[in-house]
């Protein structure tokens, strides 16, 4: 039975050059375990005269991207190149030449994945992106296959590394933000442009998937809510901990009574939530359904070992469905569903205010949560006279609401400012 399959690589870069190494040199391995005969045929790079920790045969590597997906040599499609253009116009051609197509490709999958998943339907190929959300973790095949039958109610996940390791720091070693983050590119964490790390850009493109796999409806990356960590000081971390709770990024997606809502923003995470303990540039993912109760799937969310180990697996399983010939359905299907306006669904806050320390202060800042009917769960005061420090816990209500509250507090006299707001995720209502 043949059993071989010519690969394309779009991109050799972190991800692309491990995965390229490895099926040179583990093809045996590799064949052993799956039957299968992996040839790397065509790679295309920006610069093929760069150094690399692969070696290839003379006229394997490329400028020319286009050319990786009309070779006739290759079967299977491979994107690890990043970014939207000109990736997407190279994953539509090797669809709709009914190649099957793997990609790492998070941003790409979050904004344009239903023209790319209708191509892949048209044509009956796979399209597979388990590397696009937590790196290594498999997360997208236990959704999107596994769990299809769970009626999932929320997924919560740490899917940003560097975020996460700036957080773990502030919070054990006491550091400041720039400090961290500092560390963070020297450790190789953080892009060389931290800016879709730290301002929640890529954990919101996460969140989208994660969202429309769970719930079945589409949630684009533009309808995600997004806040980043660089608002988040050492203070709020310090107050956190007095009270119980750590401080993470998290990349939520509920089902609410007003539709799927999919959002990205620092949270006050009870010490004694399992995502809690989820210490530096380690992803996890959290999930909550009726019959499944509580999962969590943890490890390393980037990084080239572990993101290629997870696209080579796409690239088996999307080898055997070519060599079966068979008209592949799409893994899930999605519904027209509602989508939730982040104004509606309920949110829990966590207020920080620098007052003036005098007699009233405090009646008129629970008249100002009370006018926008949100009930205050703790007050929790340090300092006194022109230095003393509010921290206002809230019950459940309307983000909306809260939001109201929270600009009323800006126009009190007694209040010198607001300093932060976090919002918290606890079991209590
Ligand atoms: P990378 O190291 O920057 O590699 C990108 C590769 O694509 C390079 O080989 C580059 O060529 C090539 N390339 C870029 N634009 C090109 C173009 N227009 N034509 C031809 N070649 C082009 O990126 P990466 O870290 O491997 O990431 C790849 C993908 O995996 C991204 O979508 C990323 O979000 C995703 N991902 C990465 C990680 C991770 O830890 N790195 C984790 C999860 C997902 P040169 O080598 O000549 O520059
Ligand atoms: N820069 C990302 C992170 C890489 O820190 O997790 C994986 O998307």
């Amino acid at each position: 039975m043949e059993n071989t399959v010519g690969i394309g690589l779009l991109g050799a870069g972190t991800v692309g050059g491990t995965l390229i190494r490895r099926l040179v040199e583990e093809h045996e391995a590799i064949g052993a375990k799956t039957g299968l005969d992996l040839q790397v045929r065509r790679v295309a790079v920006r610069d093929p005269d760069k150094p690399r920790d692969f070696t290839l045969p003379p006229g394997v590597l490329t400028e020319d991207a286009m050319k990786v997906v009309t070779d006739p040599s290759v079967g299977l499609v491979v994107e690890v190149m990043g970014g939207q253009d000109p990736a997407f116009d190279l994953v539509l051609a090797a669809l709709d030449a009914g190649k099957p197509v793997v990609t790492a490709n998070k941003e790409l999958i979050a904004a344009r994945g239903p023209d790319l998943i209708a191509a892949a339907e048209r044509q009956g190929v796979p399209l597979l992106f388990e590397a696009a959300v937590g790196g290594g973790i498999p997360i997208i095949r236990p959704l999107s296959e596994t769990l299809a039958g769970e009626q999932i109610a929320r997924v919560m996940g740490i899917v940003n590394g560097t975020t996460n390791f700036i957080l773990t720091r502030m919070s054990e070693d006491g550091q400041e933000y720039e400090t961290a983050l500092e560390e963070a590119q020297v450790l190789g964490y953080a892009e060389p442009d931290p800016t879709a790390d730290v301002s929640g850009a890529d954990a919101a493109a996460k969140a989208a998937i994660l969202a429309s796999l769970a719930f079945g409806t589409w949630v684009g990356l533009d309808q995600v809510y997004r806040e980043g960590i660089e608002k988040v000081s050492a203070l709020d971390i310090q107050f956190a901990a007095e009270l119980g709770y750590v401080i993470k990024l998290l990349a939520v997606a509920e089902r609410t009574g007003r539709g799927v809502c999919a959002r990205v923003h620092p949270v006050m995470l009870p010490a004694e939530h399992p995502l809690a303990s989820i210490r530096g540039a380690t992803n996890a993912i959290y999930i909550e359904g009726p019959s499944i109760d509580e999962l969590l799937f943890a490890g390393p969310g980037a990084g080239g070992e572990p993101t290629a180990s997870a696209v080579l697996g796409d690239v088996i399983d999307a080898a055997r469905e070519l060599l079966a010939g068979a008209v592949v359905a799409p893994r899930i299907r999605f519904a027209a569903g509602a989508l939730a306006d982040f104004g509606d669904v309920t949110t829990k806050w966590s207020v920080r205010l620098l007052v003036d320390d005098e007699p009233g202060v405090l009646a008129q800042i629970a008249a100002a949560f009370g006018e926008s009917d949100v009930s205050i769960k703790s007050v929790w005061q340090e300092g006194q006279g022109s230095e003393a420090t509010l921290l206002i816990v809230t019950h459940g209500a309307a983000e909306g609401r809260q939001r109201v509250a929270a600009d009323t507090l800006r126009h009190l006299e007694p209040v010198r400012e607001v300093e932060s707001v976090i919002r918290v995720e606890s079991p209590e209502a």
